[in-house]
């Protein structure tokens, strides 16, 4: 099977799911133990949930900030940081799925948050305006007189921000490697990105200890522990230039 160390770095789009997280605690969504078992997204996760009852669904996101600001950044967020910072400018970019601000935290820089983050009120409107989430009290109007505050994530049935989505679509379109990690490959736009990249014949790794749909697409698929996996690819990735 392929190698998945190539002999020039090239530049290199990092993916990452929940199991990016799993290792510091934070629960993954799918699958025993996962935040889906037991609750059902449209309760929490959905427009709809939130103007039903705005005061359960606050509660669940500050639950959620609350084990997020207790969790370390594990080996492999370092590890993903510190290519970043060894290779030109432009080499690494990380594109998440997760909203828990683990790569900033880690000392990454080029990072598209793909699906908000939890630690950011936006107003519901639209104005544009956020605050730290553990400010405004649910139902309380943003200054704009047009909306209410709520967790500035992405729920089941919106849209992705089109200039988040955009910068992800760019990075993979000038990416040689796309590393997949700890992301069941099931949620879209975001399962998209990765499958388009390898039909275009970039070199598509997958690190997960399950199969997904993105199995049977990837160049090669290291079913590791992200900490570990990432922590070796890191040490053996070439120096190099970008084109
Ligand atoms: P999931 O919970 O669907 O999948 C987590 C994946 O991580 C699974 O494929 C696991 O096998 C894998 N995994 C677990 N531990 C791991 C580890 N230590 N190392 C590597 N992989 C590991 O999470 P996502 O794919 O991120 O969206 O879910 C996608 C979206 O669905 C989320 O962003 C969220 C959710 O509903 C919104 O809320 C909009």
């Amino acid at each position: 099977m392929t190698s998945p160390v190539p002999d020039s770095a090239g530049r290199v789009v990092v993916l990452t799911g929940a199991g990016m997280s799993a290792e510091c605690g934070i629960p993954v969504f799918r699958g025993s133990g996962g935040l889906w078992e037991g609750s059902r997204p449209e309760d929490l996760a959905t427009p709809e949930a939130f103007a039903a009852d705005p005061e359960r669904v606050w509660r669940w996101y500050r639950e959620r900030l609350a084990g997020v600001l207790e969790a370390e950044p594990h080996a492999g967020y370092t590890a993903l940081a510190e290519l970043e910072r060894r290779l030109p400018d432009g080499a690494v970019t990380v594109i998440t799925q997760n909203v828990d601000g683990m790569h900033r935290r880690a000392g990454s820089r080029r990072v598209v948050e793909l699906h908000g983050n939890l630690t950011r009120a936006r107003c519901s409107a639209g104005c544009g305006r956020t605050r730290p989430t553990e400010e405004p009290e649910p139902n309380e109007m943003c200054s704009c007189g047009k909306g209410t505050w709520r967790p500035d994530v992405v729920w089941f049935g919106e849209s992705l921000d089109p200039a988040c989505l955009c910068a992800a679509e760019r990075a993979l379109e000038n990416a040689d490697t796309a590393w997949v990690v700890g992301t069941s490959s099931v949620v879209y736009p975001a399962a998209a990105l990765p499958r388009m990249a390898a039909e275009r014949g970039v070199t598509v790794v997958e690190i997960n200890p399950e199969t997904t749909p993105l199995s049977e697409y990837a160049t090669r698929v290291l079913r590791g522990a992200a900490s570990e996996e990432l922590v070796s690819l890191a040490a053996a990735w070439p120096e190099g230039s970008t084109r």
